[in-house]
């Protein structure tokens, strides 16, 4: 695979081996942080999507297909695509269901009809890509693929490593406008550290306190420097739409 797609750390082939969310969430998953963050995000992208159905929906880094089950219920047809073999191989054993196609491709050329996808779902992928001219070729091709309405929305994590602005310029400069821009996570918050004191045993109970937690601390300033996992939306400027 490409380098300039791996993470830090253990690469998404060794990644796809882990178990659960822990090859697509936080490898080295403390307690039940993991599944607050897999509640959160579906909440967040529900929260967008809710009364849309369309035709044809794009997972792009689909991974083990986390999200295939959410994202099929808005459109007829789910396609989730992945550079990781061992991650598509993953997402076609748990997800093997009607109108869910899986594909792996090389991470640059989106292997799907021109101007055919309602909605492009991402979710931690594009943080990850090294290079800004990369970031800004893929924002190209959601572009090439989406269609004359289509929308486009990600979450990544921002910070003062990773400025949020480059992924708007990227967007922005491939014809696309942001429509909405929310905090959805902070890490090293109370909630992150309150999720690693907490015993397994009672995690029940204790996602429905952290959730609230996480749902003021989005609202306030950070206590401390943090980064944050925030959810664009964007769609497209009308002068790119085909008549
Ligand atoms: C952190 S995981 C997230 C997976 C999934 N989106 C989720 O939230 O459960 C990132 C995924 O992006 C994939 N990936 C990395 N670079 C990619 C690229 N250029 N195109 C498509 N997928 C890519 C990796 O193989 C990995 O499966």
């Amino acid at each position: 695979m490409h380098n300039e797609f791996q993470p830090n750390g253990q690469t998404w082939e060794e990644r796809a081996t882990l178990d659960g969310l822990n090859s697509v969430l936080d490898p080295s998953n403390i307690s039940i942080k993991n599944n607050l963050i897999d509640i959160i995000h579906k909440a967040a992208i529900q929260n967008v999507l809710k009364g849309k159905k369309i035709d044809n929906i794009l997972d792009f880094g689909c991974g083990t297909g986390r999200l295939a089950n959410l994202l099929a219920n808005f459109g007829n047809n789910y396609y989730g695509i992945d550079i990781t073999p061992e991650m598509v191989s993953a997402a076609k054993k748990y997800i093997s269901q009607p109108r869910r196609h899986f594909f792996c491709f090389d991470g640059k050329t989106i292997p799907v009809e021109i101007n055919n996808m309602d909605i492009i779902v991402s979710v931690l992928v594009l943080q990850h890509f090294k290079k800004v001219s990369d970031l800004k070729d893929i924002a190209k091709e959601f572009l090439r693929v989406s269609s004359n309405n289509g929308i486009c929305v990600y979450i990544e994590q921002v910070g003062k490593k990773r400025d949020e602005k480059k992924f708007i310029d990227a967007f922005n400069e491939a014809g696309f406008t942001l429509c909405e821009l929310k905090t959805v996570r902070r890490g090293r918050s109370i909630s992150s550290w309150l999720t690693s004191k907490i015993n397994n045993q009672e995690s029940t109970k204790w996602i429905t306190v952290l959730k609230m937690l996480n749902n003021i601390e989005v609202n306030f300033p950070p206590l401390t420097e943090t980064y944050e996992e925030k959810i664009f939306v964007f769609k497209r400027i009308d002068k790119y739409c085909l008549k």
